[in-house]
């Protein structure tokens, strides 16, 4: 029978490129998004074309009911959670100076970023230790896709750094928790990936590539965090849990 994977943002951007890989490792697939499954038809045809079963329902995953109903939605479609991706994200609607930036962009990108993908991993963590009661060979496992401003500064948007600074704690705090009950938890730490939420920086991030800011001389692609997903998720690393995956070109590497 074939697994489920659950990708929040998984109609387009890198939660696309994450479903995209799970339908090609045999999983089907649960996605949630903002928009109506209409506008994802292009995304989810070209999934069901790679063979996975694909079930959209529209969420808001700062809201705990609408987390609640995501995975009420996920029991009646399949019956069973092996992987969740907890990509959904966004950034600060205006990159603001520490200095002025709001109360109110910081509470959005907290809930959406770092609250809401906690207490996703809280609900769906308890159905996947019932899961592994029922069936001692139950594996599940966890992706957290974070961000190099996990540990990046960028002072005009502090509210998305100290976001995925939480997601990397929390990544740490599931997988010592869920350690006991076979269901592995990973961070994703992607670098500079070319997606909506880059589009309107793309003057800034081709002028560090130019500049040799990324030893690998190119933007990432949402394929290039799913490759790695798809590898976590099939259980590759059985040993590690709680670790960081950078897939960031070498940005990061500290140089002089
Ligand atoms: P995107 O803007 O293209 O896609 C974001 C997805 O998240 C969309 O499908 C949207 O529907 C969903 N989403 C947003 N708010 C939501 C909410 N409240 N409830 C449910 N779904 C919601 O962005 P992209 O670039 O694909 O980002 C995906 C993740 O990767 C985010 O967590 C982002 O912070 C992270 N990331 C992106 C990088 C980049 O360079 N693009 C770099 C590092 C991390």
């Amino acid at each position: 029978m074939k697994k489920t994977a659950l990708v929040t943002g998984g109609a387009r951007g890198i939660g696309f490129g994450c479903s995209t890989s799970l339908a090609k490792e045999g999983f089907n697939l649960v996605i949630a998004g903002r928009r109506p499954e209409a506008d994802c038809k292009e995304a989810l045809d070209t999934l069901r074309a790679l063979g996975a079963e694909v079930a959209y329902t529209v969420c808001n995953i700062s809201s705990h009911e609408e987390r609640e109903a995501l995975l009420a939605f996920a029991k009646a479609q399949f019956g069973s959670l092996h992987v969740l991706v907890n990509n959904a994200g966004i950034a600060p609607k205006t990159r603001a100076d520490i200095l002025d930036a709001t109360e109110e962009s910081f509470d959005e990108v907290m809930n959406t970023n770092l609250k809401g993908p906690y207490f996703l991993t809280q609900a769906a963590a308890r159905w996947m230790v019932e899961q592994k009661q029922a069936d001692p060979l139950y594996l599940g496992c966890i992706i957290n896709v974070s961000s190099i401003s996990a540990t990046v500064v960028s002072v005009n948007r502090g509210e998305y750094c100290l976001s995925k600074a939480g997601v990397s704690m929390a990544t740490q705090l599931w997988a010592a928790r869920l350690a006991e009950y076979g269901i592995n938890v990973y961070e994703i730490r992607p670098g500079v990936i070319a997606t909506d939420m880059t589009a309107g920086v793309k003057g800034k991030y081709d002028a560090v590539i130019e500049n040799g800011g990324i030893p690998l001389r190119r933007w990432g692609f949402p394929e290039d965090i799913g490759k790695a997903a798809a590898v976590l998720a099939t259980g590759a690393f059985p040993y590690t849990t709680g670790q960081v995956f950078m897939v960031d070109g070498g940005m990061t590497i500290p140089q002089l």
